[in-house]
C-alpha cells in the first residue's frame, strides 16, 4: 500500500471545514483534504463559477462532497451566518481549519491608522474566534475534533507590519487557550506558522524584506502553499492524535 493510500484512508469518511480556500494556501488544504478523502465545507467570501467548477472537478475526482458557504468575515452576522447554516446540516465536524487572513502594505506603526489595525484583527482573530465558538459546538456534543489555525513566522520574529504580527501572535494565545478548554471535551487545538510562502499574500512583500527572509531561512526558498497544507492535513488528522496546543513552524528552517 503507498503513503498515498494509507494517508487517504485516514480522512476518508471524515469532515472538515476550511475557510478562504479561493485561493492561495487555503485552496491548497482544500485540494488536499479532498485528495486525501475527505467531504468539505468550502467558505469562501463569495460566488464565483470558476470556485464552483474547481469544487466540481475535485468532488468528481475524489468522490467527495464539497459545499461551499459564503461570508465575509469583517461581518460578524455573516461569520455567524455562515456557521449556523453549517451547523443546520447536522454533519458531525471533524476537522476546522482557520485560514482566512489580511495582510496590508508594509508600513511603520507611525504611518498605521487605527482602523487598519481594527479591520486586521476582525478578520485574523476575531473572526475566526466566533466561527470557531460556534462550530466547535458540533465537536463538543461528540467529544471529538481537530482544530487548526493559521499564524505565522510573524507572530515570532515581528517580520510584518504591527497589526499582523500582533495578530498572528494572539492567534498563538487562542490556539493555547482554546486547547485547555477544548481539551476537557476531547478536541485537539493547534497553529501551523508559515514563513513566506508562494502565495498573492507573500508576493506582496517587498524585495527588501523577502531577501532578509530568504537569507534567514535555511532553506533559502519561499514555501509553496502545498507544503503548509500538508501541515494542516497532518494536524487535522489522527496522526497527531497525541498533540494539541502546539504551534508548527513551517518555514523553511527560519533563524
Ligand atoms: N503567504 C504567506 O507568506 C503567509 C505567511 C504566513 C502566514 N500566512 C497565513 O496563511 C493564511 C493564508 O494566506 P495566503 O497566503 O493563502 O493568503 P491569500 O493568498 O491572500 O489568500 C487569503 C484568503 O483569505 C480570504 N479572505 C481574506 N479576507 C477575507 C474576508 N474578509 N472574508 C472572507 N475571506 C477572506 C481570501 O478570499 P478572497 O479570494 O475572497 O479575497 C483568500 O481566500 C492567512 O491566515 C495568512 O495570514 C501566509
Amino acid at each position: 500500500m503507498s503513503m498515498d493510500e494509507v494517508i487517504e484512508m485516514l480522512l476518508k469518511g471524515k469532515t472538515a471545514v476550511v475557510t478562504g480556500c479561493s485561493r492561495g494556501i487555503g485552496k491548497a488544504i482544500l485540494e488536499r483534504m479532498a485528495a486525501n478523502g475527505a467531504d468539505v465545507f468550502a467558505v469562501v467570501r463569495r460566488e464565483s463559477p470558476e470556485f464552483a467548477e474547481h469544487c466540481a472537478s475535485l468532488s468528481t475526482e475524489h468522490g467527495v462532497e464539497i459545499q461551499t458557504v459564503y461570508a465575509d468575515f469583517e461581518s460578524e452576522d455573516e461569520v455567524t451566518a455562515a456557521a449556523k447554516s453549517i451547523l443546520k446540516t447536522k454533519r458531525q465536524i471533524d476537522i476546522l481549519v482557520n485560514n482566512i487572513g489580511i495582510a496590508f502594505p508594509q508600513r511603520m506603526l507611525a504611518m498605521t491608522p487605527m482602523g487598519a489595525v481594527k479591520e486586521s484583527f476582525q478578520v485574523n482573530v476575531f473572526s475566526g474566534l466566533l466561527f470557531t465558538q460556534l462550530i466547535s459546538k458540533s465537536m463538543m456534543r461528540v467529544k471529538q475534533g481537530s482544530i487548526v489555525f493559521l499564524s505565522s513566522s510573524a507572530a515570532f520574529d515581528g517580520g510584518s507590519n504591527i497589526e499582523y504580527s500582533a495578530g498572528k501572535a494572539a492567534v498563538l494565545g487562542v490556539t493555547r487557550r482554546l486547547a485547555v478548554e477544548l481539551g476537557a471535551f476531547g478536541i485537539r487545538v493547534n497553529a501551523v506558522a508559515p514563513g513566506l510562502t508562494d502565495t498573492d499574500m507573500g508576493r506582496m512583500t517587498s524585495e527588501e524584506v523577502k531577501t532578509i527572509a530568504l537569507s534567514r531561512n535555511i532553506m533559502k526558498r519561499l514555501g509553496q502553499p502545498e507544503e503548509i497544507a500538508d501541515a494542516v492535513v497532518f494536524l487535522g488528522s489522527d496522526l497527531s492524535r497525541f498533540m494539541t496546543g502546539q504551534v508548527l513552524r513551517v518555514d523553511g528552517g527560519l533563524l
